[in-house]
Formats: structure tokens, C-alpha cells, sequence
């Protein structure tokens, strides 16, 4: 079970809006598509580009820096370049607060 955290309100996100959030000291970026949340670590697996200043195409996410493609439900990585994927993290809505799931660890 990890630890869920509020990291914002639903009025600071407007569909087709991202914001970077600080959890536990992890940066992570907040989309809204379409009043659907999705949340990925901030730092692009390429060379740490911030995904919270991408453009989304749909739920796929293109990194500002090299164009690096990730899956916002996933966190898969979609191409062009070879990285690895980033982590993605659940979002929960509870009345107007959103909440990101933290793995407490890794086991
Ligand atoms: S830093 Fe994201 S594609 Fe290079």
C-alpha cells in the first residue's frame, strides 16, 4: 500500500492543463485530459526534461526537450529515442482534491 498525498485542488488543473507538484521530494508532473488525472515523475528518462511542460496527444505526452514520447497511463516510453519508461503513479480524486499513491517502497 503506498501513501496517498493531496497535491492539488481540481480547480488548479483545467482539462488539457499540466502542473508540477513536489511529493516527498520526487517532482511530479499532473496532467488533466479531457477530466481524466494522470501523474508521471516530472524528470524525462532522457536528460530530465520537465513532462509537466510537454504537449499532450491525447494520453501521450511529448517531452519539451527531444520530443521523447511517454504514456501517461503507464509511463511506457513511446519513441522516438531508446530510454526507459518513467514512473507513473495513481491519481485519486476525493470531492475537489487530488491525490497522487506513493509506494511506501519498493518490496
Ligand atoms: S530530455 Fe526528454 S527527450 Fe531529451
Amino acid at each position: 500500500m503506498g501513501v496517498l498525498t493531496k497535491v492539488a485542488t481540481i480547480g488548479q488543473l483545467e482539462p488539457g492543463a499540466a502542473i508540477c507538484v513536489e511529493v516527498e521530494g520526487k517532482q511530479i508532473a499532473l496532467f488533466n485530459v479531457d477530466g481524466n488525472f494522470y501523474a508521471l515523475d516530472d524528470r524525462c528518462s532522457h536528460s530530465g526534461g520537465p513532462l509537466s511542460d510537454g504537449m499532450c496527444d491525447g494520453t501521450v505526452v511529448t517531452c519539451p526537450w527531444h520530443a521523447q514520447k511517454f504514456d501517461l497511463k503507464t509511463g511506457e516510453p513511446q519513441g522516438p529515442l531508446p530510454v526507459h519508461g518513467v514512473t507513473a503513479y495513481s491519481v485519486m480524486v476525493e470531492g475537489d482534491e487530488l491525490k497522487i499513491e506513493i509506494p511506501s517502497s519498493d518490496g
